[in-house]
């Protein structure tokens, strides 16, 4: 019999799903049937998104209406805006985001209505709003006033628009973009199952995205990107990086950015950033951070095969760490910007799970616990009353 507990559910199949495929043996990658580098090389966040949502491509008309209705949903209702200029600045931007999000509940016309449209509705206002109050508290808690949206710009343009208060150069805005594309979607990760579970409980789709938020920002999850950008900057230069990784392996550390639970093969999109992350740097003159990155892949590859004979490969976050820092963004705000793109997926899940979309009827998740504590025979323990222990 398989081992089912206490393995965070490994290879173990929980659901089916109609919307992304990952072979991790030969690192292929689809979404609704289309392989990852197609779309890393001639689509757009905005055309996924539509892909991930409605099943198909879309053809012209339908992506010119739902960029429009994106473009529609970038304004912050006031309270949350208010929200923002209230709290600490010290407030990490992955907690700004998720506590936040049920606030744009509150201003949902159709929260209530659980029909696929109206969770299309919601699942439009989460992505483009979120853009928005993450860019927004970005600048708040540096004293800057808020960069209106754009009305014009493309999601992933528009970020950067909204953080840095002017337009990106073509190239920057494109490289964003297709880093959007190559974190849409991923399957039954972390996050994405918890934003299923809590959906599978009939709770409405703000509350499966918070919970999906939450699970993103651990460092095991989506916060590995900031901590590797943290670890480029700890390291310093490209001629320590051997010695701290080895360090860090022989105190029995993890190396963030390696490893993944379902890919045995190179991530396909950390090959696709790779090759990013060493584009921008060359254009900017500062190959370093590439330099550094694809040394800490190979002598922890080199490392964890001589010590474990077990081979290790660079995931999603590894090197979309240096795009995010050569494209300005601030180092703790790389999760909140995977939160952004990842919204599309979530959404998708959502509604998938909401209404079986890949079932015969929608279920709740219910598992069970062996449970191994205290035991005192078949009456319990006896309780002591207090002022007696
Ligand atoms: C993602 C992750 C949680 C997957 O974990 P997993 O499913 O347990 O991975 P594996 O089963 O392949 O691990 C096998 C072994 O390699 C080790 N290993 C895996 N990733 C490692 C890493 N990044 N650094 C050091 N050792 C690692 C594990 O400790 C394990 O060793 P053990 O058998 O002695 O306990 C893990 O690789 C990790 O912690 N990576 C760093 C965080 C990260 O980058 N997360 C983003 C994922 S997209």
């Amino acid at each position: 019999l398989k081992q089912t507990k206490n393995i965070g559910l490994r290879g173990i199949s929980v659901a089916d799903t109609k919307i992304t495929m990952i072979d991790g043996i030969e690192g292929r990658l689809e979404y609704r049937g289309y392989d990852i580098k197609d779309l890393a090389k001639s689509s757009s966040y905005e055309e996924v998104a539509y892909l991930l949502l409605f099943e198909d491509l879309p053809r012209r008309g339908d992506i010119v209406e739902f960029t429009e209705r994106l473009i529609s949903e970038r304004e912050i209702p006031d309270a949350v805006h208010n929200h923002l200029m209230n709290r600490p600045r010290s407030a990490q931007p992955m907690d700004v985001l998720q506590s936040t999000v049920p606030m744009l509940a509150d201003f949902d016309p159709d929260l209530l209505e659980e029909t696929r449209e109206a969770n299309i509705r919601m699942g439009i206002r989460l992505i483009s709003k979120t853009a928005t109050i993450v860019a927004a508290w970005s600048r708040i808690r540096r004293g800057l006033s808020p960069q209106k949206p754009s009305r014009d710009l493309p999601h992933a343009a528009n970020l950067l628009y909204m953080l840095h208060g002017r337009e990106p150069d073509g190239e920057t805005a494109r490289d964003l973009d297709v880093c959007f594309v190559l974190h849409a979607d991923h399957s039954f990760n972390a996050s994405t199952f918890a934003a299923r579970q809590v959906a599978s409980t009939r709770a409405h789709m703000y509350a499966a995205i918070t919970a999906a938020i939450g699970a993103l920002s651990g460092e095991l999850h989506g916060g590995a990107n900031t901590k590797v950008m943290k670890t480029l900057l700890e390291i310093g230069e490209v001629e320590k990086v051997r010695g701290w990784v080895n360090r860090q392996l022989e105190q029995g550390r993890r190396i963030m950015g390696m490893g993944h639970a379902v890919y045995k093969t190179t991530d396909p999109r950390a090959i696709i950033l790779k090759d990013m992350s060493e584009r921008i740097g060359r254009r900017l003159g500062q190959t370093k951070w590439y330099e550094m990155t694809r040394l800490i892949e190979e002598e922890t590859r080199g490392q964890i095969l001589k010590s474990k004979r077990k081979e290790i490969y660079p995931n999603v976050d590894l090197y979309s760490a240096s795009v995010y820092y050569m494209m300005g963004i601030d180092v703790d705000l790389y999760t909140a910007v995977f939160a952004l793109a990842r919204m599309a997926g979530w959404v998708s899940h959502i509604i998938e799970e909401k209404f079986a979309e890949a079932q015969p009827k929608p279920v709740m998740y219910r598992p069970e616990a062996d449970y191994i504590g205290r035991y005192c025979g078949v009456l319990g323990c006896r309780y002591i009353p207090i002022e007696q222990r």
